[in-house]
């Protein structure tokens, strides 16, 4: 079977109830791998793009509001029939219908809130990587990190320059005090002898 890759969201229950870890650690059992992964929010222009086949019926307009509610786990998953495998972990739709040791069996509990999605085609796939990962929001979240790098960097310098001054005029001034004392010592036995 060919190499594929599948877009996986572990929805905000799932991330909410702590199930982050685990449901990670089935797909790579599974083996999948997780070629992508950022935990950030889906606005409701992306929520509504993604739903768009569900516009219209009973539970869209829950479900949008659901799916925006909280932070949810985006990642992009890879490896040998990679949708149809991580649909078979995920479970059906339903966690009432879900079969034991399936992710929505173990994890969910209502149809609204079933824990995690997948893409259900290549095609899916595809878009959905395409909409729903947020390349720049993974590039601000680095970028801060590297600007305090550099601010402890140079603190950090600014110490050992200060601390090497310091200790290079603390040696001088014990040094002066030193010869200081030996000279008088001299000078002192030389008028006791004359
Ligand atoms: P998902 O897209 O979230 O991975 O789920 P899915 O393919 O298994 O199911 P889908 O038919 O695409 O439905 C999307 C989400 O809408 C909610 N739903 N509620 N009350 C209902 O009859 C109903 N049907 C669907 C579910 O939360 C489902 O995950
Ligand atoms: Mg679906």
């Amino acid at each position: 079977m060919a190499i594929q890759q599948t877009y996986s969201m572990i929805k905000p229950d799932g991330v909410r109830n702590g199930h982050i870890g685990e449901i990670i650690n089935r797909f790579e059992r599974a083996g999948l791998t997780i070629e992508r992964m950022e935990l950030g929010m889906v606005t409701p222009e992306q929520a509504k793009a993604n739903y768009a086949e569900h516009e219209g019926k009973p539970f869209y307009d829950g479900l949008i509001a659901y799916i925006t509610s909280g932070p949810v786990v985006k990642m992009v998953v890879s490896g040998e029939g990679a949708v149809a495998k991580c649909r078979s972990l995920m479970g059906a739709t339903n966690p009432a219908e879900a079969a034991p040791g399936t992710i929505r069996g173990d994890f969910g509990l209502i149809m609204d809130e079933n824990v995690i999605h997948g893409s259900d085609s290549p095609e899916s796939a595809e878009r959905e990587i395409g909409d729903l990962l947020c390349l720049n929001s993974l590039v601000d979240s680095v970028r801060p990190r590297c600007a305090d790098g550099w601010r402890s960097g140079a603190f950090c310098v600014s110490v050992w320059f200060f601390w090497a001054i310091g200790l290079r005029e603390g040696v001088g001034r014990r040094k002066s005090r030193y010869y200081g004392r030996r000279r008088n010592r001299c000078a002192n036995r030389c008028a006791r002898r004359t």
